[in-house]
């Protein structure tokens, strides 16, 4: 057990070089000075068309920012760029002071703390809730969740919370496969959760949902604000007015307006471009 355990942490021990690799990378995002999320003149062309053109956006850490703006306006690309899906052509995009997404690939955007919902929700159909909830954990954690009790209770605790979080505490053993849509959704965000993330974005989170499944949404997410770090990009306005603080309006590519719901609800250019021209 001994040997396992120094051979994991290179000769440290002890239990608080077992999350060494996640306190490095909390290190490594540093967002003391600046915000959490930063891009600058970001453009990405497809054959000469401009799906974003001089974007440029900052999230404050813990920030609940809601995206918004016409079919095509360059949401889910914006999101694409941050994850590292698409190469801009040119532009710069910050994690934290010092993380430089445009050099990483997608799997190190990931491990370093930003996790994406995309539309369709991806369980395991076949597992349980818990079980989901539990495959979504970091492999270095699971691993060594068999080597400490500590561990394992610490495990426990961020499951049953989220569990409860996500609105599935009483359901833990029914197979996913049985949940309504909307369920699945939060078990998916749920399996982000266990990821710890620092930046979480949500490509329209409600998208499907029943009403009472979006009102149940908009209550976690403004549970999660503070804690994490929330882009939301959805068209369902009812949701964005029930959990917005600041809205970003994206059209052809570029911010158009931002600011509070009623500021930019009232926005002559705003109400121009989804009311048609
Ligand atoms: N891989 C691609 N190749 C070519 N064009 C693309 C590609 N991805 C996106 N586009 C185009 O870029 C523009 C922006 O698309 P994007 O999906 O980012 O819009 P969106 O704001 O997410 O729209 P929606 O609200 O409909 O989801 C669209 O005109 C789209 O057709
Ligand atoms: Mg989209």
């Amino acid at each position: 057990m001994t040997t396992v355990v120094e051979d994991e942490n290179q000769g440290t021990s002890g239990p608080a070089a077992i999350g060494g690799g996640r306190v490095i990378e909390h290190d490594v995002l540093d967002v003391t000075h600046g915000p959490i999320l930063y891009l600058d003149d970001i453009t990405v062309s497809f054959d000469g068309f401009k799906a974003l053109n001089n974007l440029t956006l900052t999230v404050e850490a813990g920030e609940l920012r809601c995206i918004i703006g016409p079919n095509g306006a360059g949401k889910t690309t914006m999101m694409d760029v941050i994850t590292g899906k698409t190469r801009p052509d040119s532009g710069t995009a910050f994690f934290g002071q010092t993380i430089d997404l445009l050099r990483m690939t997608e799997p190190q955007i990931a491990h370093a703390g930003i996790g994406r919902k995309f539309q369709k929700p991806t369980v395991f159909e076949q597992h349980t809730v818990f079980e989901n909830l539990e495959l979504a954990m970091k492999t270095d954690k699971r691993v060594r969740r068999s080597l400490f009790a500590k561990l394992d209770s610490a495990h426990g605790d961020l499951i049953a919370a989220t569990l409860e979080q996500i609105k599935l505490a009483q359901a833990p053993d029914r197979p996913a496969g049985l949940l309504s849509h909307g369920q699945k959704q939060w078990l998916e965000i749920g399996m982000l959760l266990m990821q710890e993330p620092r930046l979480l974005l949500l490509d329209e989170p409600v998208a499907g949902m029943t009403d009472a499944e979006t009102e149940r949404t908009a209550e976690l997410f403004n549970s999660l604000a503070g804690k994490h770090t929330l882009v939301v990009v959805e068209h369902d306005m009812d949701f964005v007015g029930a959990i917005a603080r600041t809205v970003t309006v994206l059209h052809e590519g570029s911010v158009l307006a931002e600011g509070a719901m009623d500021v930019v609800q009232n926005d002559e250019r705003v109400i121009e471009v989804y009311l048609g021209r």
